[in-house]
């Protein structure tokens, strides 16, 4: 049965820095995700403090949202077949180094925060999370 599903994917200030955006783009749009909608921003801490707010008790979460919103950001609606979970599995496990051959952050990620994707990791936070940088 065809799962077609829409999901939140955002390439970090350290891929749009690298100029890997396209780079990236490939890699989703080769393994059947459709990217519906892009846009380049900067987003404020305070943005990014509300879109990480589920780690928020996380010892890393300051960290996390001051580099979220320390350069331009490419935030996208893929969609595809499964789309959620084949994002995740394209980008790969959240250290680089224990990602597998060929993610993303495996080829790209230069760190455990420095890992060049967010990627929706359930149908419910896709949809809470395209709404956040999609919905006006
Ligand atoms: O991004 P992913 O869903 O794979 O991981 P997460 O557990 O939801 O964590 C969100 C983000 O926080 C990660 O992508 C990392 O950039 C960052 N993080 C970190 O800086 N240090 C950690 N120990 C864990 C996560
Ligand atoms: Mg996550």
């Amino acid at each position: 049965m065809s799962k077609i599903q829409q999901t939140l994917s955002i390439i970090k200030p350290d891929a749009v820095e690298r100029n890997l955006e396209d780079n990236i783009k490939k890699i989703f749009t080769e393994n059947n995700l459709g990217i519906k909608e892009s846009k380049k921003i900067q987003i404020t801490k305070d943005e990014a403090a509300e879109f990480y707010k589920v780690h928020q008790s996380k010892p890393f979460y300051n960290d996390l949202c001051d580099y979220l919103s320390s350069g331009p950001i490419v935030v996208m609606i893929l969609e595809g077949e499964n789309a959620v979970v084949a994002n995740r599995k394209l980008m790969g496990a959240t250290n680089p180094k224990d990602a597998e051959e060929n993610t993303i952050r495996k080829l790209y990620g230069i760190s455990i925060d420095k890992n060049s994707v967010h990627g929706s990791d359930s149908i419910e936070n896709a949809k809470k999370e395209i709404d956040f940088f999609f919905k006006n």
